[in-house]
């Protein structure tokens, strides 16, 4: 089958982004991107790329390299999948928040709702390729799906997980470490495993793209997030350590990261790891785990996730502990709300976990985040229903500039690493404070002696 058209199923902040260096390194190819949602497809077309729905560096430039030319966003699913020979499905593949599972397993309705389209509108064969990042023996369900609805037309489905992180998602996408693609071990599985190689090896090289069987592909993502976020609980139970011995962590991680074994990357402390993945991801593996009965298999990475939750917790207590044991009435400015820098995805951010805390201890939150506004930090507050939206909104304002947002606080809390935090004028925010002005850097990025010449009573993550 030659292959000249691709659709992606879903415009997210992997759709989007992995579509668009797909057009711009194969211009042989059109790929349409399309998603139910019409306001993010607007805004993927919107004539000014930087109004596109995801901020990443060096995404606008390749979309308005590529959109009408090779790459297209629509709302026509249908027409889309069906001119297709390669679908991918890059849904979103939420924890489950009811029914068997709740809290633990995938949400895969989405994914069931994108194999049962494409099997209704498919006339020819097609190459399904899953994207999301997916429980273990998945291609198995949707294989079933579109072989008994289908109009008797052949799929070959194929596990091909995204492995770029947000913020750098675009170079990632250019230089991955590694290009993974399972298949059907039998002669029409390896054709469209080939298939797929040839797209990638317009600019991966061979040797970076691996092949294998679809139940390692699908378990080798979950794999990869789990070890990820392990590094960073093991990092962050010591930071711990750290405060009560005296060591200082940055000095440890430096210290075990130049082992080679070890590697430095991924040791860095913090408040605690967010984003979409880690823990939807962990939770995942922990829940297949347990439904395989490996109960110590199960604990064992399940308690990634209770140390991240320790370390959200522990921060705010730090900060009601070290402001005399109170925060009510009082303002507490967040330097960042975003789970990471260069990015304005906010899901799952330590910052929101830190904000219910201590406006459950009565605390004023004011938040100035580069890329985040004040509808979407409310939407998060909203979605943990600690308390009526109406009560986030009287505890919590964003400001569009730090040091209106510093003006006045009794704290600081340093949530997120973007640079721009480092180069403030620090000494105009001191001298705008209440007296004693404390800062809690939960990301390490500020210098504590020139902190405290300033004034500053600061305090780091485990030093
Ligand atoms: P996202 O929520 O940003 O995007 C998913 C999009 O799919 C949404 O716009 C939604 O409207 C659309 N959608 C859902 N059902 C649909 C349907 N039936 N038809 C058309 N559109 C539909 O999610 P994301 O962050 O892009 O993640 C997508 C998948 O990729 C997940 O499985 C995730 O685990 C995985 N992943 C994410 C990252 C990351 O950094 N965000 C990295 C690697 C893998
Ligand atoms: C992650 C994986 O890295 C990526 O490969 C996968 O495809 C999707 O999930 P992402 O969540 O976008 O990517 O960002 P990542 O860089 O992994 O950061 C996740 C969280 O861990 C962030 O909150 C980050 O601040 C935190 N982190 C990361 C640390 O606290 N310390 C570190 O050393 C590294």
């Amino acid at each position: 089958m030659e292959i000249t058209k691709i659709c992606c199923i879903g415009a997210g902040y992997v759709g989007g982004p992995t579509m668009a260096v797909i057009a711009q390194k194969c211009p042989h190819l059109k790929i349409t991107v399309v998603d139910l949602n019409q306001e993010r497809i607007d805004a993927w077309n919107d004539e000014n790329t930087d109004n596109i729905p995801i901020f990443e560096p060096g995404l606008s430039s390749v979309v308005a390299e590529t959109r009408g030319k090779n790459l297209f966003f629509s709302n026509d699913v249908e027409k889309a999948i069906e001119e297709a020979q390669i679908i991918f499905i890059s849904v979103n593949t939420p924890t489950k928040t009811y029914g068997k599972g709740k809290g633990m397993a995938a949400d895969l309705k989405y994914i069931e709702l994108c194999a049962r389209q494409i099997a209704k509108v498919a006339k020819d064969n097609k190459i399904v390729v899953e994207k999301s990042t997916l429980p273990v023996r998945t291609a198995e369900a949707i294989k079933s799906i579109l072989d008994n609805t289908g109009n008797g037309v052949q799929f070959q489905i194929l596990s091909n997980p995204e492995f770029l992180a947000e913020g750098t998602a675009i170079s990632d996408l250019l230089n991955p470490d590694r290009i993974l693609i399972g298949g059907d071990q039998t002669p029409e599985g390896q054709k469209a495993i080939q298939a797929l190689v040839d797209i990638y090896a317009n600019w991966v090289p061979q040797d970076k793209i691996l092949t294998t069987n679809v139940w390692s592909s699908e378990l080798s993502k979950l794999t990869a997030n789990a070890f990820l976020a392990q590094r960073i609980s093991s990092i962050n139970a010591l930071s711990e350590l750290c405060e009560k011995t005296g060591a200082d962590i940055n000095e440890v991680a430096r210290a075990i990261g130049m082992d080679t074994r070890i590697g430095s990357k991924f040791l860095k402390a913090s408040v605690g790891f967010g984003g979409s993945c880690f823990k939807k991801d962990i939770l995942n593996l922990v829940y297949i785990a347990k439904s395989y009965g490996l109960n110590e298999t199960a604990d064992y990475w399940e308690q990634v996730i209770i140390m991240n939750d320790h370390q959200k917790k522990r921060f705010a207590d730090k900060i009601v502990k070290t402001l005399y044991n109170t925060v009510a009435g009082k303002k507490i400015t967040f330097l960042g709300w975003a789970f990471k820098k260069d990015t304005n995805d906010t899901r799952e951010s330590a910052a929101i976990y830190i904000a219910d805390d201590l406006i459950n201890e009565q605390a004023g939150i004011c938040v100035y985040d580069p890329k985040v506004n004040q509808k979407k930090i409310l939407a998060d507050l909203d979605y943990l229903e600690t308390r009526s939206a109406a009560e986030n909104a009287k505890s919590t304002k964003s400001f569009e500039n730090p040091y209106d947002a510093c003006q006045g606080a009794h704290a600081i809390a340093v949530l997120t690493e973007w640079e721009e935090f480092v180069d403030y004028d620090w000494q105009r925010i001191y001298d705008a404070m209440q007296k004693p002005a404390f800062v809690f850097d939960g990301r390490n990025i500020l210098n504590k002696t020139e902190m405290q010449k300033i004034g500053f009573v600061y305090q780091a993550i485990g030093s």
